[in-house]
């Protein structure tokens, strides 16, 4: 990023680079967590849940690449430490099920996580808002994606 699209941003970047690397730290805390759960996953009708979990799995992969780029533009650095994810992350690590079958326990652990996750990017969101319209538009695409992940496993409720 430049001298004149750094100046353009009215927002303190410091402040900015931190919210935007805790929200990288829950993404991989995330994708962790849901990569796990699809290799562990058991029971009736398993390949369904695998293939969701893979799926989100992917797209948070996605959203901590993007995250690290725009972090990058601004002239910071994403936390390089995989210890340090929790420690600056935005909320805790979701977790994972404890009984492989237990289809309830994932989506709980997942749709916790998600509306975590919306709240994060809809805080972003106002904060550059008008303000930093490359981030603004990241966090309404990424959080768009959440609201997806948050409906699609709401769905999957018994
Ligand atoms: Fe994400
Ligand atoms: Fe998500």
């Amino acid at each position: 990023m430049g001298k004149k699209a750094r100046e353009i941003v009215e927002i303190n970047l410091k402040e900015l680079i931190k919210d935007l690397d805790r929200a990288y730290c829950d993404e991989w805390l995330a994708f962790y967590s849901y990569w796990y759960m699809a290799q562990a996953v058991e029971g009736k009708g398993y390949e369904d849940m695998q293939e969701f979990l893979n799926k989100i799995a992917k797209d948070e992969l996605e959203h901590a690449t993007e995250l690290a780029e725009r972090i990058i533009e601004l002239g910071g650095l994403p936390t390089n430490i995989p210890r340090d994810w929790e420690k600056n992350a935005n909320g805790p690590y979701p977790g994972v099920m404890k009984k492989l079958t237990d289809y309830n326990e994932i989506i709980k652990i997942v749709t916790t996580a998600e509306a975590g996750a919306i709240e994060v990017y809809n805080k972003i969101a106002q904060k550059t808002f008008g303000k930093d319209h490359d981030t603004y538009q990241l966090a309404v695409h990424i959080m768009g994606e959440e609201i997806t992940h948050e409906e699609m496993f709401e769905n999957l409720k018994g």
